[in-house]
């Protein structure tokens, strides 16, 4: 049970390090948006799955996020490059940043801790 602390994404068992990252739905300005959760360096990190070039999903391959060497999260589109901790452009024509969504880890699952904000993983 999340009790206070949000809504379950997935088990954290689910989220590895470096790999591809889970899929989910948020609603957030009250809209339903794609978004994905990954791990780095140990710390797990959410965001909208825009970006923020023309604000299309990252991913071709449902939940490749990463760039071949597991350092930064890439845009499949154009190439553009993203910090995983903080979601901040490091590279190609992002002109900004990820939307990141607050969520913590505890009792070995992932929560969505975003207020009025509701999740769904995406089954693909
Ligand atoms: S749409 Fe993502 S880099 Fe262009």
């Amino acid at each position: 049970m999340a009790g206070s602390d949000g809504r379950l994404i997935c088990p954290s068992a689910a989220v590895i390090e470096g790999g591809d990252g889970v899929r989910f739905s948020v609603t957030h300005d009250g809209a339903t948006h794609s978004a994905f959760a990954i791990r780095y360096r140990d710390q797990v990190h959410a965001y909208l799955n825009r970006c923020a070039h023309r604000g299309v999903e990252l991913d071709w391959v449902p939940g490749r996020f990463f760039d071949r060497d597991g350092r930064y999260l890439i845009c499949a589109t154009h190439g553009a490059l993203y910090e995983p901790g903080s979601g901040r452009c490091a590279g190609g024509p992002c002109g900004g940043g990820l939307v990141k969504l607050a969520v913590i880890e505890k009792n070995s699952g992932i929560y969505l801790v975003a207020a009025g904000s509701s999740d769904e993983r995406e089954q693909r």
